[in-house]
């Protein structure tokens, strides 16, 4: 069958990116949607059990870094477009591995533009009808400082599911204009690839889109962040790791949002543009854990803050940033999305997912999902 577009996404097998395969394959039945993906302990092809079977779904196990598979698949499968979420994303890691970091997020960004620039330049309509989307982080803004406009106290949810919102802005959030200043490892090789995709765009003329997101969270996230860690930990009632004071904040967003914010991005978007996304929703650390502990236990019919005492202030991670706040007002009146979900909403929706979903978790904290398709792709 001969397809509207042939679409790869990049890192399809991950949290966010597993979510944007499932919402295009579903959506697009008129388009071909490959996930390429090295599956790393990160990856993980349950997260797309439900569709794997579409007919125009495609998965095929790549390093981004192989430049030279990487430019064979564009010439075969004739594509005409890529988003980009294949990356080591857990800053705790980076502050352990940053040379991981570079190769994937630098090195493995920079192979995929090439080889895209390659394959597009050596056709006769070359860019044209083209697209690189690469999605990238609030963190490469480096950090906020604790200020909030007067009167809202934690949570700080600066806009209502109204839309209406306080007007108190400027320093006070990241813009699209804000000077990059990353401070983690992981912050520093995304800061690095976004660099890569503008230059791609003003020297070869690539049409490129970059968007800078705040913190996901939702389904299928690995447990090796915040919100699924804490989830698994209050039910084996295992202590609840929280650096430092707890005081940090993150502006968190529900991840089908973002995914609807690619999409949109992807169809609509002005080429050499960048585009924050974000839910002006902004929560202290610690309130969180106090949201998730009450939830967690609602739903295990334990009494409310029975596991209040699993919280367990532990050394701050090293360059900790104090702040993130994105300010997405670009995106919302330019292109017209806002977020659907309410935060309160979402950890309740997410919660429940982990809790009814053991099995996925059971996996993937005991590693045998890579055992399993390490076998699986041994030979391939
Ligand atoms: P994730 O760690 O859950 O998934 C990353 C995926 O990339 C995995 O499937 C992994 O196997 C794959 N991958 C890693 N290295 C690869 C390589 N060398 N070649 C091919 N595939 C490789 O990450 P996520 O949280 O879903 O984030 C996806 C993207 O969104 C990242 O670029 C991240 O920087 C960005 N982002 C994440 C958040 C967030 O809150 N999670 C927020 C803003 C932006
Ligand atoms: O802002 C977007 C970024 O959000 C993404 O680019 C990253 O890929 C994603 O991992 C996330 O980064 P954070 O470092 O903010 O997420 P994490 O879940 O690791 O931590 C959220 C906050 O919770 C942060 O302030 C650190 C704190 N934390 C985290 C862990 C894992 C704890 O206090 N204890 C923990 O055990």
């Amino acid at each position: 069958m001969k397809y509207k577009r042939n679409i790869v996404i990049t890192g399809g097998a991950g949290f966010i990116g597993s979510h944007v395969v499932r919402l295009f394959v579903n959506k697009y039945p008129e388009y071909h949607i490959i996930n390429i993906d090295k599956l790393t302990y990160a990856g993980n092809l349950a997260n797309l059990i439900d569709i794997e079977n579409k007919s125009n779904y495609k998965f095929v196990k790549m390093d981004i870094c192989d430049i030279d598979a990487f430019y064979r698949l564009m010439q075969e499968e004739h594509v005409d477009g890529i988003i980009h979420l294949a990356a080591e994303s857990h800053v705790d890691r980076s502050i352990k591995e940053p040379f991981t970091f570079v190769r994937t997020n630098v090195i493995g960004t920079l192979s995929l533009l090439q080889a895209a620039k390659l394959c597009w330049e050596s056709q006769s309509e070359k860019y044209e009808g083209k697209r690189f989307y690469h999605i990238s982080t609030d963190e490469v803004y480096g950090a906020l400082e604790m200020t909030h406009p007067e009167g809202i106290d934690s949570p700080f949810t600066t806009v209502a599911s109204s839309g209406t919102r306080h007007e108190a802005y400027g320093e006070d959030f990241f813009l699209e204009t804000t000077k990059y200043n990353p401070h983690s490892p992981y912050s520093a090789s995304k800061a690095s690839s976004d660099h890569f995709v503008r230059a791609f765009h003003d020297t070869y003329g690539m049409p490129t889109i970059v968007t800078n997101c705040s913190n996901n969270y939702g389904p299928y996230q690995f447990p090796e962040k915040l919100i699924p860690l804490f989830i698994n930990n209050i039910c084996h009632r295992k202590p609840l790791p929280v650096y430092g004071k707890g005081e940090n904040v993150r502006d968190w967003l529900y991840v089908e949002d973002h995914a609807r914010a690619i999409d949109l991005i992807f169809h609509k978007g002005k080429v050499a543009e960048t585009y924050n996304i974000g839910g002006f929703n902004e929560w202290k650390n610690i309130d969180i854990v106090k949201l998730i502990i009450k939830t967690v236990d609602r739903f295990l019919g334990r009494p409310e803050g029975a596991d209040l005492d699993l919280i367990t202030y532990v050394t701050d991670r090293p360059g900790h940033d104090v702040r993130y706040a994105i300010d997405s007002r670009k995106l919302q009146i330019e292109l017209g999305w806002e977020p659907l979900l309410q935060f309160e909403e979402g950890i309740e929706k997410t919660v429940k997912w982990y809790l009814e979903n053991e099995a996925w978790m059971d996996n993937v904290t005991s590693g045998d999902y890579q055992a399993y398709y390490d076998n699986m792709y041994k030979n391939r």
